[in-house]
């Protein structure tokens, strides 16, 4: 075989040839042309040799058995390559195929991670068995970049697994799981400890199954779970698309739309017409926008942020080994459960012991219900809890080497707790705020040693969200936000840094977002309208619920405070269109919120049951008619201008972390890639989102107005991207 062979064929004496993928170019094995050209290599010559095989038996020199697409070359890859994308990815699978059909039983032994392509391979094997290494996951993720499995992984699973059950559990929501949890899905035979023993089980399938092959091969073979054909499950297929966009909570993206056709389509011919359908569903997706907004955001974006783009160079790392978190409530009762789960020792204080206990047992209530759900053993539980101890005593915080304070949003208050703490701490503890509001700048002013404190912004619920945001103030130092960054890590979250600003980045940005939403309330358009557009781009959580979860109080005190800040520097001050909505929904209807049992939604023992009527009485006007396209775009267009604006302000200093940020933090709609991947993707590049902009300034105000940053790239052709 060719030199540059990324598959290594090694044969033993009784006729097992071993197919041993490894690039020799590159760390982690994926499907790119080197590949391709091997596979038909190998295929060429099981079937040439096919007489002196006994079976064959697929496994990795690589930590992972294999990484899946070249995400490189699918970011590259332009419409007018879709029909040499889907006749390389025919060509691929035809070449599995030949594997899978040679007539010799066929094992995947899975050293390491198998997710994307590395599943594919996986699922033309006959027999899967997987090792249970450390960190290994097993699944086929592609929906969760826009794309759907294009290697056979569709028409496979399907057939494996049944309709339902392989987009339920596997392909809808990419899920990745642990080996043995795999093997619960079906998704593999059999799970080894060890490398040898995995090595072992595969030569065991092949001696005793000299006949093997797939059950798809079998005559008389149905899908389980029966085919759109059955009167039954056809009877069933009409609710799909409901249920689909109730489970991924709004509409369904193109991924999940292709997906689901794929599926149910390819249920209903043979196994060839199949891979075809499945092949052309996937070029669909992959020539298109949001793949690759989702692959730039979730893969490159998200490799750059948690490898430290942002953090500073020549720090060395250093792990924390006991952190004091003060204040026990609802934000600290979730950071000492997170840093408790990382192995963390965490002292919890709040006003009196008991408050304190009442914060821990917080974490034994979260690590109870996953005992219930077998995702943690006694022993772990009982671990964790042993590593929290409640505290009212500063002294107790004696020997930490960072502090997280999460005390009620009170600039004197938080002085003073830090002034009880500072000198019974490490003499270099990490000093750093969970305020959502404060200016870190000033909140510093409390403290002796400036220099190491710092903002973390966590996101509730603590141990749900993924992101946190670091926050820069005038005099934190490098050595500090490098082991900020370097906690956050330690915790398993994903870590932005930013700017000291009004709101931070998140917070500010996605109170644009929400101005907009109530700003069209006040315009005359129906409430419903409203909501309607924020679930049709793409949001997450509708905007006036979102509004009224995060009380209408809270935007009011923010805005009342820039103001004064604003009238004191002597700047001017634009009113917002959503301002007398705001105000009269407070002073006027006393409706401040869910938390108030009344906001723009009704509400019954704190559950939502409908928009208030009210507000169609009050705010609607009939002859209000602002299309639905510049609702949409109003919404996400106000969140990128500022995003922008934080970037041209020195808030924001990396692309990635707005984008990441946008996405994790505050619910910027996936498909885009980010706030400012939307705006390198949206029609017609920069120049293109530049111009519309200018268009909703002219009709909607000066918060449209495009800052100068946008259009000097614009005008230099670029794209917000990171300097590498
Ligand atoms: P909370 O009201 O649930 O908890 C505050 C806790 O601080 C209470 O348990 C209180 O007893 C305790 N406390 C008061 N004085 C203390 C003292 N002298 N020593 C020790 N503990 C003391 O508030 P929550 O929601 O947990 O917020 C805490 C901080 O986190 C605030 O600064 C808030 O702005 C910020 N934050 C809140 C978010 C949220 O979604 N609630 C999100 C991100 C940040």
């Amino acid at each position: 075989m060719a030199a540059s062979s990324t598959i290594r064929w090694e044969q033993d004496d009784t006729g097992v040839v071993t197919l041993v993928l490894d690039d020799p170019d590159q760390s982690a094995n994926t499907m790119n042309a080197a590949f391709a050209a091997s596979l038909a290599a190998v295929a060429d010559r099981l079937e040439a040799e096919r007489e002196g095989v006994r079976g064959v038996v697929v496994t990795s020199a690589k930590k992972t058995f294999f990484a899946g697409g070249d995400l490189h070359d699918l970011l590259a890859v332009r419409p007018e390559q879709a029909q040499e994308l889907f006749d390389r990815g025919m060509a691929m699978k035809r070449d599995l195929r030949r594997i899978e059909t040679l007539g010799v039983p066929v094992v995947a032994a899975i050293n390491g991670a198998a997710l994307g392509g590395g599943l594919e391979i996986a699922l033309a094997c006959h027999h899967r068995v997987a090792l249970d290494a450390k960190g290994s996951r097993i699944g086929l993720p592609e929906a969760t970049l826009g794309l759907l499995p294009g290697g056979g992984g569709v028409v496979r699973t399907v057939r494996l697994l049944g309709i339902t059950d392989a987009l339920l559990n596997v392909l809808l929501q990419g899920q990745q799981y642990r080996p043995r949890a795999a093997m619960d899905k079906g998704l593999v035979h059999e799970v080894a400890d060890t490398p040898e023993e995995m090595l072992a089980r595969a030569r065991a399938f092949v001696d005793a199954h000299p006949e093997s092959a797939q059950p798809w091969d079998a005559k008389g073979y149905r899908i389980p779970g029966g085919t759109p054909a059955n009167p039954k499950f056809a009877a069933n297929l009409p609710a799909f698309p409901a249920n689909l966009a109730k489970q991924l909570g709004g509409a369904p993206y193109p991924a999940q739309r292709n997906i689901l056709a794929a599926a149910v389509e390819g249920a209903q011919v043979d196994f060839e017409t199949a891979q075809v359908i499945e092949s052309r569903y996937f070029t669909e997706l992959a020539t298109g926008r949001t793949a690759k907004n989702m692959i730039q955001a979730f893969f490159f974006d998200m490799q750059a942020v948690n490898a430290g783009r942002s953090r500073p160079a020549g720090v060395e790392p250093r792990k924390v080994r006991k952190v004091g978190v003060l204040g026990a409530g609802m934000m600290g009762a979730g950071i000492a459960y997170s840093c408790a789960r990382a192995g963390i020792e965490v002292v919890l204080k709040d006003v009196s012991v008991e408050a304190a206990e009442k914060g821990k047992a917080y974490s034994a209530g979260l690590l109870d219900k996953a005992l219930a759900r077998g995702r943690t053993t006694p022993e772990e539980r009982d671990a964790l809890l042993a590593r929290i101890t409640p505290a009212a005593d500063p002294a107790a915080l004696a020997g930490c080497d960072a502090v997280i304070e999460a005390v009620f949003e009170d600039t004197a208050l938080k002085h003073k707790v830090f002034q009880e703490i500072q000198d019974v701490v490490a003499p270099d503890a990490l000093l750093c705020s969970n305020t959502s509001t404060l200016p870190i700048t000033s909140l510093a002013e409390g403290v002796a040693r400036q220099q190491d404190f710092i903002g973390l912004h966590f996101f509730s619920p603590v141990d749900r969200m993924p992101l946190v945001e670091i926050i820069r103030g005038d005099r934190t130092g490098d050595e500090a936000t490098a082991r900020a960054f370097d906690l956050v890590r330690q915790i398993g979250k994903t870590p932005i840094v930013v700017g000291d600003s009004r709101g931070f980045f998140t917070s500010r940005v996605i109170g644009r977002f929400i101005n907009e939403g109530v700003a069209l309330v006040a315009e005359g358009v129906d409430p419903a309208s409203v909501e309607q557009a924020a679930a049709q781009a793409g949001y997450p959580a509708k905007v006036l619920s979102l509004m009224d979860e995060l009380t209408l109080t809270l935007p009011r005190r923010i805005r009342d405070e820039a103001r004064r800040a604003a009238e004191a520097a002597g700047d001017t001050w634009e009113p917002h269109p959503a301002d007398e909505v705001l105000d009269r929904m407070v002073d006027e209807f006393g409706r401040p919120g869910r938390s108030g049992g009344a906001g723009f939604y009704d509400y019954e023992d704190g559950r939502r049951t409908r928009l208030w009527p009210g507000l169609r009485e009050h705010f609607t006007r009939p002859d209000t008619d602002i299309p639905f396209e510049d609702m949409k775009e109003r919404m996400l267009f106000s969140e990128a201008l500022d995003s922008v604006r934080c970037l041209e302000e020195g808030v924001l200093t990396s692309v990635a972390d707005a984008n990441i940020g946008s996405i994790l933090g505050i619910g910027f709609p996936a498909w885009t890639g980010g706030v400012l991947q939307y705006i390198n993707g949206y029609p017609g590049g920069l120049p293109g989102f530049l111009a519309r902009a200018q268009e909703l300034r002219a009709a909607y105000g000066e918060r449209f107005a495009p800052p100068g940053l946008l259009e000097e790239k614009a005008a230099r052709g670029e794209t917000f991207t990171d300097a590498r």
